[in-house]
């Protein structure tokens, strides 16, 4: 067992045996076959009208078979042929089996307990695909908020630690009072930043809220597009941003709202993903998961979001008025090709976390690049066997920056050098 994701918050699952012999790790609502690293949702819970429902079974929540089939916004419950309004919107009817899973490739998965909370947020919007997305500024971002992208993006975390050698945060921001997390998803990172500085109080916001119940009293979440006015009654000392190059139309403004919002003093770090597919010796050239690459990104592109954005957070901070600004790139291999063992575990997770994105970030994109469903279908599952197959010496990266907003002080002195020198 991996040690951080013992340390992980939330529930502990349950270990057992099943009758393949692989352990598998359960926890309620969801199971990871520790062997294969395949999830499996055992029930999706719904909520009554009172909110949102919360995959314990401690809570209020009713709860049906995965089998049920999302229709016309409602779970039909099989056994009673019951329609059960869980507050999902409806786009387009399901008419047909195309975005099938990608044929399954098995990659060498970590161990890691799902927290086994899966927040269904009333008013989302359940897609022709099955998956669910924000209902609250519909169509504004493009990948699922359901179970399994919640589970996603709580893996995805580790992949963050692993890099970062168990930190949350690169910046030197000492004991900030006030933080803020932009677009925080599940809040695993708010969660864990509060817990580790718990003289901190932690905001996290984001359009979905799908943040569970910890009971960590310094952590708090709000419903908010970052790209609106704020509506905080403070300002706050370190506000930090993570895989949020899919969500904005506008970044220099997000970023400028965080320098106002900032006490002087304070910083800002924004750490993501960089969707570049690099090698060490040429192996990815000609590959479907280059391909696949290129067909995401001109997808997303044709949407307006640019994956590649990282690049210029160093130029925006520098816009925006920040100044002593870090720019890191850290390599991340695409699976356990290299041999030193920090970056063959940082390779494990990162296969996993592709086989569990990849039809998430294909779904919207590669129809808008062109492909018709079954190209699309096939293209996910050679790109998943590639991204799998360890004679491919690629690597993607991730990008950190951060910057201090500096004190007036600093500003009015002739004698520092301008932060757009640096
Ligand atoms: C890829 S997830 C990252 C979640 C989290 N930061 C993490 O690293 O685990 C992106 C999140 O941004 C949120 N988001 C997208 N657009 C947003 C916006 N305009 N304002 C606030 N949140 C937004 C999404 O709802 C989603 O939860």
């Amino acid at each position: 067992m991996d040690s951080m994701s013992n340390t992980k918050g939330g529930n502990a699952g349950s270990s057992t045996n099943d009758n393949t012999g692989h352990d598998s790790l359960s926890s309620p609502g969801r199971t990871i076959d520790s062997s294969t690293g395949h999830l499996s949702h055992s029930s999706i819970e719904s909520s009554d009208s009172s909110g949102a429902s919360i995959g314990d079974k401690t809570s209020k929540a009713r709860t049906y078979d995965e089998d049920s089939v999302v229709r016309g916004g409602f779970y039909a419950d099989p056994s009673t042929n019951e329609s059960l309004d869980t507050g999902l919107k409806t786009a387009t009817a399901w008419s047909s089996n195309f975005w099938l899973k990608p044929e399954p490739v098995v990659p060498d998965t970590p161990e890691r307990i799902p927290t086994g909370y899966t927040i269904s947020e009333p008013g989302s919007i359940v897609e022709g695909s099955g998956r669910t997305y924000n209902g609250y500024r519909e169509g504004k971002y493009l990948l699922p908020n359901d179970g399994a992208e919640q589970d996603r993006l709580d893996f995805q975390h580790e992949i963050f630690r692993i890099a970062f050698d168990g930190a949350l945060t690169l910046a030197p921001i000492g004991e900030p009072s006030r933080v803020l997390d932009i677009a925080t998803g599940t809040g695993i990172w708010a969660f864990e930043f509060a817990e580790s500085y718990p003289n901190s109080q932690v905001v996290g916001t984001d359009l979905s809220l799908i943040q569970p119940p910890r009971n960590i009293p310094n952590c708090t979440f709000v419903r908010e597009d970052s790209e609106e006015l704020w509506v905080h009654g403070f300002k706050f000392d370190y506000i930090h941003m993570r895989q949020v190059c899919t969500c904005f139309d506008n970044d220099m403004a997000v970023i400028q709202q965080a320098f106002n919002h900032l006490n002087e003093g304070g910083w800002m770090e924004i750490q993501d993903g960089y969707l570049e597919l690099n090698s060490i010796d040429g192996t990815t050239e000609g590959t479907s998961l280059q391909r696949f690459i290129d067909l995401v990104h001109s997808g997303f592109r044709a949407m307006g979001r640019d994956l590649l954005k990282a690049k210029y957070y160093k130029k925006w901070l520098i816009q925006a008025g920040f100044v002593d600004i870090c720019e890191k790139r850290l390599p991340v291999p695409i699976n356990p090709w290299p041999q030193e063992p920090r970056f063959k575990n940082l390779g494990r997770y990162q296969n996993a976390n592709f086989h569990q994105a990849v039809e998430a970030i294909s779904l919207k994109t590669l129809p808008k690049a062109g492909l018709s469903q079954v190209e699309a279908r096939d293209l996910m599952a050679q790109a998943d066997r590639d991204h799998n197959n360890q004679a491919i010496h690629g690597y993607c990266s991730i990008y950190v920056v951060y910057g201090r907003k500096p004190c007036a002080w600093e500003i009015s002195s002739q004698k520092l050098p301008s932060a757009l020198n640096q």
